[in-house]
Order: structure tokens, then C-alpha cells, then sequence
């Protein structure tokens, strides 16, 4: 006998009570990190232990998250263009690195202490001269705080000076020693870029705003090698604009990016011009903006420091440690130079935290019942398709969905999850930002079919399980990005 569709059954208590839904995004930082430990995204770290202040840990979801957004921007620099390589240097470098890069002399927050509550906080981020914890105006003279972490390498004495080592503070220099390396083993002419991920340590005086600033972090950074009569402004333009687009490849607003040219008393020591993108991580307050990601014009600072032959205004070698000389030989006007850089720099962590921030949307039906949806871009969802079936107690239909999950999971990340009824599981797939759920019903087992719903729109689709994989991925194909050389 033929068994009954429960097909319509499916789409009415779904849509139901959410006819005409308002969209809320999300209003603060606390929202985020609300459903980021509800649904296995990110967790305080040593939790068993009371925490360890601005530490987190990614659980299952947060984890496939961050790596579709490295496995992103990777794909659209080293793999879709033709003018970068990557590379993967270590975290601990030569301490003389960390010398000739102006690290260990400059690279300090100011400190001052509050001499009527003792608060010590960053000079800069000091408002209206008022104490953040008692309001008093009364503070020490500020002092420098070199905010690279220390470690010892070997079993050496805890005070040997020779023994000490840094855990790096940007990736960057582990791409400019390497220059000469890339660009001869890889044929290089210039302009080219060299790209890395990986972890970057600094000893905040003031972590906090939960994965914004942390001591342990993941940079992406990218060096790109220009000659020094390039237009680098125009270059720094350029950038910003790639990025804004790969921003928008991943789902943030253009209204949520603010474009801050960083003034000439804020720029690094090693930079000529910084164009900084902000993301709108506090909605809620009159300032909202908070740096997602700097564009600096380094200029050839870091490879003329780090090279053997380079000469000051008095003609004395800059660097007397470096066995290497970073320059360039240029064929076509046969001169020799340092490459000026046009620096990308940004967080995954920071893009972590806007990606979703700007998923992140309530609907809130007639009855006042709020649910959560995360319209995660599909690229970067950590599961594209759930497998859900509609009767847990009937084998058939296990095993049908199970055979479905295992069949998808080469081509794309599928779950099969029968922990609950159908609503529930479709909530929860809505939360964590699924694209898709397949429900595996009574009438699968006779015409070979699935219905296919829509995280956003919640329409609900029949498919062929023949059909399902190039189905779904049609529809997962990543927004595409206009790929353009620098003129
Ligand atoms: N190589 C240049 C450089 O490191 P930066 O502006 O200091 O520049 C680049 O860092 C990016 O790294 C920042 O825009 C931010 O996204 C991320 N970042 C820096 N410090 C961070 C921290 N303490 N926690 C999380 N992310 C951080």
C-alpha cells in the first residue's frame, strides 16, 4: 500500500507562525557570544579552571568556520590569481629579527597607573583624562610596555639573557626573510606578493570584547613586492578595494565597513600610509568601528633592515648580524633595489567575529516567538546540508538518510542528526547556519525523492537523491570575485 506524504505536513509547521517575520540583527557583542557557546562555536578557554582572561576555544562549528574563511581567502590569493605564493614560517624566529624590525625597541603600549584606584590602563585608550574604574584624573607619567611575549629557548638558567626568544607578534617577518628564498625558487619578477596564516602572540595590557583582542591570535597577511617608483598609494587603493569585495564574498554589509585613513602621528614606525577597514562590532554604542584589517605602504623598510649591504645617511651598515642582502636585481632598467611592500593585514579571528555579526538575524512571529537564523554565506557554513529523518523509528528511512549523508559527504559537509522532531532539528540547522536540510520521508522510500528546504526562504523543494549532490551544489557556489592586476 502506498504509504502517505508527510511532505505538506512538513512545510505548514515551519511556516506557520512566521508569515510576516521582523528581522533583528545582531544588537551587541554579548548576543554573539551567547550562541557561540550555546551552539559549539567558540568556548571560554580553561572554563574547568575559572578561564584565563582573553582566551577562547573553537569548538566543532567555530572550527569548520575559521577554516572556511583561511580556506577562502587562500583560494581567492594564492590559488585565483597568478601574482602570490604562500608560504608557512615558524612562530619563533631569530631574537635579531625581532631587533632589526624595530620590534624589540618600539613595539610598546603606553601604560599609566590610576593613583587613586591603581587601574593601570593604555594611555590612549584613556577618555576625557578619567580613570575607566573610579573616574579620577589622577594618573602616573606614562611608561612603555613591550607587548612581545617572551619564552627561553633550551634548558638554559631562567635569567640568561642569550636563551631569550619571542612568540611573534605579526607573521609579516617571517615573509620578508624569506624573500630572497620565494623569489628565487619561484622565478619571481616583481610585482608579486608572498601570503601566510598562522598565529601571532601580544601581551595586551587590555584584552577583551571576546575574540576582538586576545593575547593568542590568527593573522592573514600578505606582503606584496612592488619597485619603489610604483604608485604605492594608488596600490594601497587597490587593495582596499580587493578586500572589500573578498568581505563581501564572505556576507558582510558594505554599510557595516568603514574605510579610516590612519594620521600621520598614528602610523607605524615602518609605515608611509595606512588605510585601516573597520567593522561595526558595537552597534549599540556612538562609537561603533573597531579595526577589522590594515592596508600600510611599509615602504622597503623591513627588507633594507634586515639586509647586510644596506648603508645609513653616514654610510654605516644598518644591519651588522645579516649574512643575506634582500635586494632585487631588475632586468629590464638593470637596477638593483629594495622592493618596497604594500601590506594586507588582516585577523581571522576579527573576520570571524563580523562574519557573524552580519549572519546573525531574529524572526520574531505574531505570538512574540523569536528564532534564531544565522545566514551564514554557504562557503563558509560549517555544514552545507543536514540529513534529517522524518521517522527515527523506521529503518528503512535511517538507513536511507544515513546512505544519503555518507554519499554527499565527498563532495560537500553533510550531517545526518535524528536527535530530535523535525521543527527542533530545523531550528537547530537554522541557528548554526545549514543552507540546507534534506528530509528523508515515507514517500523517499518509493519515488527516490528528498525534499530540499531553504535556510533562508524556508521553500521546500522535492529532488531526486540521483539528483541531490550537483543539486546542492549548484546552489552552494561560492559568490564569485572579480579577479583584477594592479594598473
Ligand atoms: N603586520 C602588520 C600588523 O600586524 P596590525 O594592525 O597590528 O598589523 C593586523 O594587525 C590585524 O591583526 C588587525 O587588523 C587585527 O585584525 C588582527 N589583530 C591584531 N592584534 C590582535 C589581537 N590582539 N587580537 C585579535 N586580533 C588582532
Amino acid at each position: 500500500m502506498r504509504q502517505v506524504s508527510h511532505d505538506s505536513r512538513i512545510r505548514f509547521t515551519n511556516l506557520v507562525n512566521f508569515v510576516n517575520p521582523v528581522f533583528v540583527p545582531a544588537p551587541n557583542i554579548d548576543t554573539i557570544v551567547s550562541l557561540a557557546k550555546r551552539r559549539g562555536f567558540v568556548f571560554p578557554s580553561s572554563e574547568v579552571y575559572g578561564g584565563l582572561g582573553s582566551a577562547w576555544d573553537y569548538g566543532p562549528l567555530g572550527v569548520e568556520l575559521s577554516n572556511n574563511i583561511k580556506q577562502s581567502w587562500w583560494r581567492w590569493l594564492v590559488y585565483d590569481r597568478d601574482d602570490i605564493e604562500g608560504i608557512d614560517s615558524s612562530i619563533i624566529l631569530n631574537r635579531l629579527v625581532w631587533k632589526y624590525s624595530g620590534h624589540e625597541a618600539t613595539f610598546n603600549d603606553w601604560l599609566v597607573d590610576c593613583r587613586n584606584c591603581n587601574d593601570r590602563s593604555r594611555a590612549d585608550k584613556i577618555v576625557d583624562n578619567k580613570c575607566p574604574k573610579c573616574g579620577a584624573s589622577d594618573f602616573t607619567e606614562a611608561r612603555p610596555f613591550n607587548t612581545m611575549l617572551q619564552t627561553r629557548l633550551g634548558a638554559v638558567a631562567d635569567d640568561d639573557p642569550a636563551a631569550v626568544a619571542y612568540l611573534r607578534p605579526e607573521t609579516a617577518q617571517g615573509i620578508f626573510i624569506n624573500f630572497l628564498n620565494v623569489q628565487t625558487t619561484m622565478r619571481r619578477k616583481l610585482p608579486f606578493g608572498i601570503a601566510q596564516v598562522g598565529k601571532s602572540f601580544r601581551n595586551e595590557v587590555t584584552p577583551g570584547n571576546f575574540i576582538l583582542r586576545t593575547r593568542e591570535f590568527e593573522q592573514m597577511e600578505m606582503e606584496y613586492f612592488v619597485s619603489p617608483t610604483a604608485e604605492h598609494s594608488k596600490l594601497v587603493d587597490y587593495w582596499v578595494e580587493q578586500y572589500l569585495e573578498w568581505f563581501a564574498s564572505l556576507g558582510l554589509s558594505r554599510e557595516n565597513l568603514y574605510l579610516y585613513e590612519v594620521p600621520g602621528e598614528e602610523l607605524a614606525h615602518y609605515s608611509k600610509r595606512t588605510v585601516d577597514i573597520m567593522y561595526r562590532y558595537f552597534p549599540e554604542r556612538e562609537k561603533p568601528w573597531e579595526e577589522l584589517m590594515g592596508i600600510a605602504w611599509r615602504t622597503d623598510f623591513d627588507l633594507s633592515t634586515h639586509s647586510k649591504n644596506k648603508l645609513d645617511e653616514e654610510g654605516k651598515r644598518i644591519n651588522t648580524d645579516s649574512t643575506e642582502d634582500l635586494s632585487y636585481f631588475d632586468e629590464p632598467t638593470k637596477q638593483r633595489f629594495y622592493p618596497h611592500v604594500i601590506e594586507p593585514a588582516a585577523g581571522v579571528n576579527r573576520t570571524v567575529l563580523a562574519v557573524l555579526m552580519d549572519a546573525y538575524s531574529e524572526k520574531t512571529n505574531d505570538k512574540g516567538e523569536t528564532r534564531v537564523i544565522l545566514k551564514l554565506s554557504p562557503q563558509l557554513a560549517p555544514i552545507k546540508a543536514a540529513i534529517l529523518p522524518l521517522a527515527k523509528n523506521k529503518p528503512e528511512i535511517v538507513g536511507m538518510a544515513k546512505a544519503i549523508k555518507r554519499s554527499l559527504q565527498p563532495v560537500l559537509r553533510a550531517v545526518y542528526d535524528d536527535t530530535g522532531g523535525i521543527g527542533k532539528l530545523y531550528a537547530r540547522q537554522d541557528e548554526i547556519g545549514t543552507p540546507f536540510c534534506v528530509t528523508v520521508d515515507h514517500q523517499s522510500l518509493e519515488d527516490e525523492a528528498v525534499t530540499v528546504r531553504d535556510r533562508d526562504t524556508w521553500e521546500q523543494e522535492r529532488v531526486k537523491v540521483a539528483d541531490l549532490a550537483e543539486h546542492l551544489q549548484k546552489r552552494l557556489k561560492p559568490y564569485p570575485i572579480a579577479v583584477s592586476e594592479p594598473q
